[in-house]
């Protein structure tokens, strides 16, 4: 695993978005695998911009993202869905459906997520995975447990995570109990992985991560299993 530590947020969103755009550069056709969440919201407005200065182009590149809440609306403002269409989507030439996002109304769940495998495998996997990293050390929403799923799959959120993203909500009540997950199998699939870290509130998960142990309480140490894995963090999550 190798440890960039940048200066603070901003120096660490440049970074994973040269890592991106290196990326699209050498293969216009990428596979890139995609996070919500307030952390890589600087890394996509980097990509915006290289995108509109005529640097880098997303016309072949294809995406997956991590996850989705279930149910819910690809309309509603709170669904992983709309944020990718706000934050990147909507800003750059991408073709919209080479864009894949979990569909949090599928009638049938399970299917959905074993379709969603099983187009990443056509796809030829992913070559670039962009991660974020909840307190407790989740990834997309692969909470902590005594086991992990490989593949991609219905999950409850913990009372934790649900806490944390009510911060987007209009009350606790309101955010959705449950999700659709890429499982830690799937992540660990793809080409390359970055994982960003930002702000002192990722210090713990971020130690775990330095240390020798793979632990399920702390699903991101599976990363350690992975041959590509680049973290990106800031000096505030970084400091003891
Ligand atoms: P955050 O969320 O980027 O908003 O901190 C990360 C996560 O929970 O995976």
């Amino acid at each position: 695993m190798k440890f960039i530590v940048c200066d603070d947020y901003n120096e660490m969103s440049k970074e994973a978005a040269a890592i991106a755009a290196a990326q699209i550069k050498e293969k216009s056709n990428t596979v890139l695998g995609l996070a919500t969440g307030s952390t890589p919201v600087g890394m996509y407005k980097e990509l915006i911009e290289m995108n509109k200065k005529g640097e880098i182009s997303f016309k072949d590149v294809v995406t997956y993202n991590l996850d989705e809440y279930y149910p819910i609306s690809p309309e509603n403002n709170q669904s992983y869905r709309y944020f990718m269409n706000e934050n990147l989507f909507n800003h750059i030439d991408i073709d919209m459906d080479n864009t894949h996002v979990l569909n949090g109304l599928a009638d049938d769940p399970e299917k959905e997520c074993e379709s969603f495998d099983k187009a990443i495998e056509e796809a030829g996997f992913v070559d670039l995975q962009v991660l974020g990293i909840g307190r407790n050390g989740h990834i997309a929403f692969n909470e902590p447990d005594s086991i992990l799923y490989a593949g991609t799959h219905v999950t409850g959120l913990t009372q934790n995570t649900i806490e944390a993203n009510s911060r987007f909500f209009d009350s606790v009540d309101q955010v959705p109990t449950k999700a659709l997950t890429m499982g830690i199998g799937s992540i660990l699939k793809a080409e390359k992985i970055i994982i960003l870290i930002s702000g002192k509130d990722k210090k713990e998960a971020l130690k775990k991560l330095k240390g020798e142990f793979i632990d399920p309480q702390c699903p991101a140490t599976m990363l350690m299993a992975h041959r590509n894995v680049t973290v990106i963090c800031d000096k505030e999550a970084w400091n003891d």
